[in-house]
């Protein structure tokens, strides 16, 4: 049985218990998928300055060029060329991130353009579209008067494309059109065009991934980066200024993980995007050591250190009294950004970073700490640093080191630092490679019993709200088209969305969120386990079951998480003390299914349903309920108190 205490004193969680990461580069997880951009290489910066992704149509030809450019940061150009008069309807085209998802809907098209002298367009119109693989099936097509472009002159056209109905494949192109008897040189850059994005973001995220994000409830989101926020080397960090203002003044950087970032999903567009998810940003910056491990010297960091001033300048401060405040205004964001967490660096303990952490962190944290004293500020490791505010704990493991380490924050010192798990992930299901999770048996996709294990130790996080800020899976999102990286908490390719085991078991966690944690102790004939270790949450466990009673004081719910990591069903006979309550909830459940390896059952692109979850009801009389718990299954139990 499992007795509840009802009570309105307790310690409290904190609404940013359970959080998502987004990278900015692992698995094309921000250019190609959550950045709504459809066209690829859009300003020819890909694989150190390429025509990737464009080819011709009809006639003509096309090359790269450099005179002219259209700012410092966009140095190259495509310039399409047409020797003769065309014979045919001629053009360049581009075939997208891995192809071009096209709905019923409309788009935004935009470009530079430019004319060179002698250029002759017969009706001075271009066409603007999509079509099929082929260039046969045109799906949407809008027209461009040119005729009053100036020669030798950037100019930027923005304009819709009416698609009116879906294309059956994703095979398709955008294309630029000449009309017969065209002649000259005409000149591109930054050739974009996006669907409609989440909130109808200009220049925002792609919908469907980003409302998968949203369903989460994330109570925070930890960005840019992991490793990207580092880059490959010092000079292609993550450099905030670089990332703000117009696309054209973007130059972007080489990825750490893939290809070419384009930034054009910047700070702004970042944090907004946390704003518009509901999520509190848990904002990384650079600090002074970068992938290739260099790090920069102490006594060279003062322009580094500048660069983050600025950078929570620029997010934060007030836009009447502070420059970097009055050109968030300029740019479109006359309001500060609420920015309470800020962690220095990331993964300072892996390979040559630890060396020159102690420096780095010291002489950041005291300029920063004292210039913005709201702010708490994490360190990535506690290992060579006096007591931080808060450090930010990784682990990608085995099921059996989630489960194990269950308590593992009831056993650090309540003195010490606040814990953040900015990154943790089963990624290998084999138990026996837990001191080796990287070898043999790395999972391409989360398992039931990897999202099992994650939400024992989740438990753990909300048991142990006192010193924990909030814990999210990493990576989280994959392109299947372009992986680095797996098993990944959401997969996707331009027409679909995997939710993942994971994703379901967090889904479960984030949706049903208490502010209070409820005494609780389960007991039945043979183990009783009613000692409190800690707080007054009870002792969490009871043989192979895992459990936490919590309560949602806004709308007096009682939320219950149960894991069962046995083999067998539990049936649970619950009491909730002293109360008379009569009432009807439901229990969210994820499970393999009776006598399933839970290994096995996987949401992938071939079976992306393999696993869902179901709901039952769950009558409450007299303050008694009950549920069995099945064998390998994450159960989260509602009801009114
Ligand atoms: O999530 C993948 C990578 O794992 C992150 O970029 C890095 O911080 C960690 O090593």
């Amino acid at each position: 049985s499992l007795n509840i205490e009802n009570a309105n004193t307790g310690q409290k969680i904190p609404a940013t218990m359970h959080g998502v990461i987004l990278e900015t580069n692992v698995n094309r997880d921000d250019d190609g998928g959550l950045y709504a951009e459809l066209i690829y290489n859009r300003a020819f910066q890909e694989n150190n300055r390429s025509l990737d992704g464009w080819s011709t149509f009809g006639q003509g030809s096309i090359n790269l060029n450099i005179s002219q450019p259209l700012t410092s940061a966009l140095p190259a150009q495509l310039r399409y060329s047409l020797i003769t008069n065309s014979t045919s309807v001629s053009g360049i085209r581009n075939s997208g991130y891995y192809g071009i998802n096209l709905q019923a809907q409309n788009y935004t098209a935009s470009f530079f353009y430019r004319s060179l002298p002698g250029v002759y367009v017969p009706g001075g119109k271009l066409n603007v579209g999509f079509s099929d693989s082929t260039g046969q099936i045109i799906y949407g097509i809008s027209t461009l008067d040119i005729s009053k472009a100036p020669i030798n002159i950037w100019f930027y056209y923005s304009f819709d494309i009416i698609v009116f109905s879906a294309a059956p494949s994703t095979k398709n192109f955008f294309f630029i059109e000449f009309p017969l008897g065209s002649k000259g040189e005409f000149e591109f850059n930054l050739i974009s065009c996006f669907p409609p994005t989440y909130k109808n973001r200009p220049n925002g995220a792609r919908f469907d991934l980003a409302q998968t994000f949203a369903d989460l409830k994330p109570g925070f989101i930890r960005l840019p980066g992991g490793n990207d926020l580092e880059g490959p080397s010092i000079p292609e960090r993550f450099i905030w200024n670089n990332t703000v203002g117009h696309l054209e003044n973007r130059p972007g950087r080489r990825g750490t993980w893939a290809g070419y970032n384009t930034e054009g999903f910047g700070l702004i567009e970042l944090i907004t995007f946390a704003e518009d998810i509901g999520a509190v940003p848990i904002l990384a910056v650079y600090a002074g050591y970068s992938l290739d491990g260099k790090a920069v010297p102490q006594d060279q960091l003062q322009p580094y250190i500048d660069e983050v001033v600025k950078e929570l300048d620029f997010l934060t401060a007030s836009a009447n009294d502070n420059r970097m405040g009055a050109l968030r205004k300029q740019l479109g964001r006359s309001e500060p950004f609420d920015i309470r967490y800020v962690e220095i660096g990331n993964e300072d303990w892996l390979g040559a970073a630890i060396n020159t952490y102690d420096y780095r962190w010291t002489t950041f944290y005291n300029v920063l700490s004292k210039r913005y004293p709201n702010i708490t500020f994490i360190a990535t490791t506690a290992k060579t640093i006096n007591s931080p505010p808060a450090v930010d704990d990784h682990f990608y493991q085995v099921p059996l080191f989630f489960i194990e380490n269950f308590r593992r924050y009831e056993n650090v010192p309540r003195s010490g630092p606040r814990v953040l798990i900015g990154e943790f992930a089963v990624i290998n299901d084999d138990d026996s490679q837990i001191t080796n999770p990287f070898g043999p048996g790395r999972l391409v996709y989360p398992s039931i019993k990897s999202a099992i294990a994650e939400s024992v130790y989740r438990i753990g996080f909300e048991r142990n709200s006192d010193i924990i800020i909030g814990g999210c899976y990493a990576p989280i999102l994959q392109n299947i088209d372009n992986t680095q990286w797996t098993p990944s908490f959401i997969v996707f390719n331009t027409s679909s969305v995997i939710k993942s085991t994971s994703y379901l078991a967090q889904k479960m966690f984030g949706e049903n969120l208490g502010n209070l944690i409820l005494y609780s102790a389960a007991t039945n004939n043979t183990i009783t386990h009613q000692s409190v270790e800690k707080g007054q949450e009870g002792d969490g466990k009871l043989g192979n079951l895992y459990f936490i009673a919590t309560k949602r004081t806004n709308d007096n719910t009682l939320i219950v998480k149960l894991v069962n990591v046995d083999p067998t069903d539990i049936l649970i006979n619950a009491q909730i003390q002293g109360s008379t309550t009569s009432s009807t909830g439901v229990a969210y459940i994820l499970t393999a299914g009776s006598g399933v390896d839970p290994s096995t059952v996987q949401n992938t692109m071939l079976n992306p349903n393999a696993a869902s979850i179901t709901e039952q009801s769950v009558s409450a009389r007299n303050g008694t309920w009950s549920i069995t718990v099945p064998s390998w299954s994450v159960v989260v139990v509602t009801l009114t108190l």
